[in-house]
């Protein structure tokens, strides 16, 4: 168990980052690169990872990145990012994108994703974090869904380990 503080989600959840969509963002099939959504991502987890932790951070997975809907030009993007649940030195964020069109307002859910951040020290090995205080209904399931996922992640880590043993 962490020695630091426990800390709610609301204390470092990153509620609606909005994007405008310009051509330069579009792909040769016309909607926005999913590159660029993914790198902005990754950004916005890293500071409520940093902001939960208060150290430096590195990114070291991403699972069920799926893209739901095409983004399309002149939409606005929402990026939403907020900790489900930490462990020793480890953190799941949760973040999903949602694309505005702002002439009929309509709002598509355009992914979801869960990244998993390390703080780290000055030599780059892992440091403990604190606890994540989960208050409302929708916190406490992420938090125990996090748990599934981070069994599911172990298991494959295993997996890895050994199919690189077998190379
Ligand atoms: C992050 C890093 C320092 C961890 O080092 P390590 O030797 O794997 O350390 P550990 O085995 O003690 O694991 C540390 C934590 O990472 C977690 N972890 C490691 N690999 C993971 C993975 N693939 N997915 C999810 N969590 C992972 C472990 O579960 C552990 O969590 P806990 O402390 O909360 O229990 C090291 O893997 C690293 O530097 N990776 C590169 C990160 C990077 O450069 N990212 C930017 C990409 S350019």
């Amino acid at each position: 168990m962490s020695g630091l503080n426990p800390k709610k989600v609301s204390e470092s959840t990153v509620h609606d980052h909005t994007y405008k969509i310009f051509p330069n963002d579009l792909n040769a099939y016309g909607t926005v690169f999913g590159g660029m959504i993914m790198g902005v991502l990754d950004r916005i987890a890293l500071v409520v990872a940093e902001r939960h932790s208060g150290q430096t951070c590195v990114t070291v997975s991403v699972d069920s990145m799926h893209f739901l809907a095409p983004a399309e030009h002149g939409d606005i993007l929402l990026f939403r990012a907020s900790i489900n649940r930490s462990w020793r030195s480890s953190m799941e964020i949760g973040v999903k994108v949602l694309a505005e069109n702002y002439k009929t307002r309509e709002i598509k859910h355009v992914l979801s994703a869960y990244f998993t951040f390390v703080a780290v020290d000055d030599q780059r090995r892992p440091v403990e974090v604190p606890q994540v205080i989960p208050e409302t209904l929708i916190e406490k399931r992420r938090y125990a869904e996090a748990g599934l996922r981070r069994e599911k992640r172990k298991v494959e880590a295993e997996e890895r380990k050994k199919r690189r043993g077998d190379d």
